[in-house]
This record gives C-alpha cells, sequence and structure tokens, in this order.
C-alpha cells in the first residue's frame, strides 16, 4: 500500500517517522529521498533532546537544517556547511554556517580547530568521490565517542555522470571499513584505513547511505572468555563438515598406499582448496 503526499507516493511506514514529522514542518524546501528517512530514525533517534553538536554538509535552500532543528530539539547546537556563500544567511535563525569546500583538507583542518569535536556529521553536499572520501576521512577523528558519521546518495558511486564505476569511488573506500573493523581481530592482516581501527566501530550499509560508527572505547582487541559452565565434552564436529572430507582422508589413505606421502595440510591446499572454491562460485555470480 502506498500513500500520497503533496502529490508524492510514499510508502506508509514513512508518513509516521519522527524525522519525517519535521521535514514536513520544516519552512524552507528541502529535498531528500524517501528511503533515508527510516535510516535517519534508526540511527539519529538516540541523539534526540540531547546537547548534540550536529553538522551537515550541504545547506542549499535550508530545509534541511530546520529539519534537524525540528527533529533533535533547540539544545542541538546545528552546524551547516555549503561551498555557497548565501547559506551564511541562515546564521540569523540561530545555525552556525562555515563556507568551504569539503573536497578541501584544508578546509576540514580550520573547520575542526573553530568547532572541536562533533557527534554527528552528516554529508550531503557535493557527492562526489573525492568531496565524500576527503570529508570522511577528515572528520572521523572529529567524531565523538558513540557518534556517527552518514555519507548521503552514495548511489552516485554508480552513475557515469559522477566518473563511476571506480576503484576510487567512494563506495569502494566505504567498503574497506568492513575489512577495518575485522582487523581488530588478533591474526588479521592489516586492513586499508587501518589507521582508523581505534576509531570505528561498526558500518552500516543502506540504500544510498553509509554510516559510521565511531566510538574508541569499544574498538578493543577481542579475547576468548568463557562462563565456566558445566561441559559435556562435546566433540567440535567442525572437521566432520563435509561427504568430502571423509572422501579426503580416503583418498590420503590411497596415496600413502602407493608410497605418495601427503599431508593433510598439503592436500587440502593442493586437492581441496580448489574444489570448494569451484563450489562457491555460483555465490558470487
Ligand atoms: C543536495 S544540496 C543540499 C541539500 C540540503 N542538505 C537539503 O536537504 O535541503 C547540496 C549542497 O551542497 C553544496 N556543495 C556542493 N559542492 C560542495 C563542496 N565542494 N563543498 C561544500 N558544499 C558543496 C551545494 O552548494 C548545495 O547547496
Amino acid at each position: 500500500m502506498t500513500i500520497q503526499f503533496q502529490n508524492q507516493t510514499l510508502n506508509p511506514l514513512i508518513a509516521n517517522l519522527e524525522i519525517f514529522k519535521a521535514y514536513q514542518q520544516s519552512p524552507y524546501l528541502s529535498l531528500k529521498h524517501s528511503a533515508y528517512f527510516q535510516v535517519y530514525e534508526e540511527l539519529l533517534s538516540q541523539y534526540r533532546g540531547k546537547s548534540i553538536t550536529f553538522v551537515e554538509v550541504g545547506v542549499l535552500n535550508g530545509g534541511s537544517l530546520f529539519m534537524w532543528r525540528n527533529f533533535f530539539g533547540p539544545q542541538a547546537r546545528i552546524i551547516g556547511i555549503d561551498f555557497n556563500p548565501l547559506a551564511k544567511r541562515w546564521e540569523q535563525d540561530g545555525f552556525e554556517i562555515y563556507i568551504g569546500s569539503q573536497s578541501s583538507s584544508d578546509f576540514w583542518k580550520n573547520f575542526f580547530s573553530a568547532v572541536g569535536p562533533v557527534d554527528v556529521l552528516l554529508d550531503d553536499g557535493g557527492h562526489t568521490n573525492e568531496q565524500q572520501i576527503v570529508t570522511t576521512h577528515e572528520a572521523i577523528p572529529f567524531i565523538k565517542d558513540g557518534g556517527l558519521l552518514l555519507v548521503e546518495d552514495v548511489h552516485t558511486s554508480y552513475f557515469k555522470d559522477f566518473g563511476n564505476p571506480s576503484k576510487y569511488s567512494f563506495i569502494n573506500y566505504a567498503k574497506q571499513f568492513v575489512d577495518v573493523v575485522n582487523s581488530r581481530f588478533p591474526g588479521v592482516q592489516p586492513a586499508p584505513q587501518a589507521r582508523f581501527k581505534k576509531a570505528v566501530y561498526s558500518v552500516h550499509f543502506y540504500d544510498s547511505i553509509v554510516g559510521l560508527s565511531v566510538d574508541r572505547t569499544k574498538c578493543f582487541t577481542s579475547s576468548w572468555t568463557s562462563n565456566e559452565g558445566q561441559t559435556f565434552e562435546a566433540e567440535d564436529y567442525r572437521h566432520h563438515d563435509s561427504a568430502a572430507r571423509q572422501l579426503n582422508q580416503a583418498l590420503i589413505k590411497t596415496f600413502h598406499k602407493v608410497g605418495l606421502k601427503v599431508s593433510m595440510g598439503k592436500f587440502l591446499k593442493l586437492v581441496e582448496a580448489p574444489l570448494v572454491k569451484n563450489r562457491l562460485k555460483r555465490f558470487f555470480k
């Protein structure tokens, strides 16, 4: 079922969201994709009614600045960034406005030395690979623990007009954070962007939005624990997993009988690994 809102067809899920009400109540124009509201509600409700510092890159007609104030409440410090100096007009409504380009590392250095660390930064600026990547890279060190970095309109990573697909698209940069969070586990090779492994706690991928949760206190090295409960000495059946495994053992025995000394390790590498790889190919199509 769909509902109509100002001649737009909306999924009914959205109409009752607090963030969507805040959007409707903004007196100035803002254009947001309908899929974004559920994501905002899920990720940003935790900051409502709190004295947070919220930054949005991309001001345009000012509509989203008012949406954020409606949603977070009057105690939130709302900061807008835009390359267009006309955005300064929103200072008279109590917003802090900074003018500069999000693709400039120098801009970000000056920005954070002026405003200090922030709770949430949302990038709804120019949406190019470089703008999104430089913004993410420069902002992470200044996101507070418990904070969030959100990048919108990441579908541009799939658009020709934005120079994509490219090895250097934002979405490919963002995928590296999956390796970053996993690189905290002992023995896992260092990931690209490893410098962030002690800051980025989790990664969120949605339709057109990427979120990075920042919390240095949660980025510790994991270790084994036991609850010291009663044990039945149950055998871990991981090595009984497949019929192929039994076949492997039978094959090794046969090799041994004909005088070919093959260790299980070598056998797995030379015979089983290519077979498994072949079986798994269909899941990557
Ligand atoms: C999609 S609009 C923002 C819409 C607004 N957030 C809203 O929801 O109503 C994008 C804005 O990003 C700004 N912008 C584009 N390139 C930029 C850059 N390199 N640095 C800062 N802002 C930029 C544009 O001037 C424009 O106002």
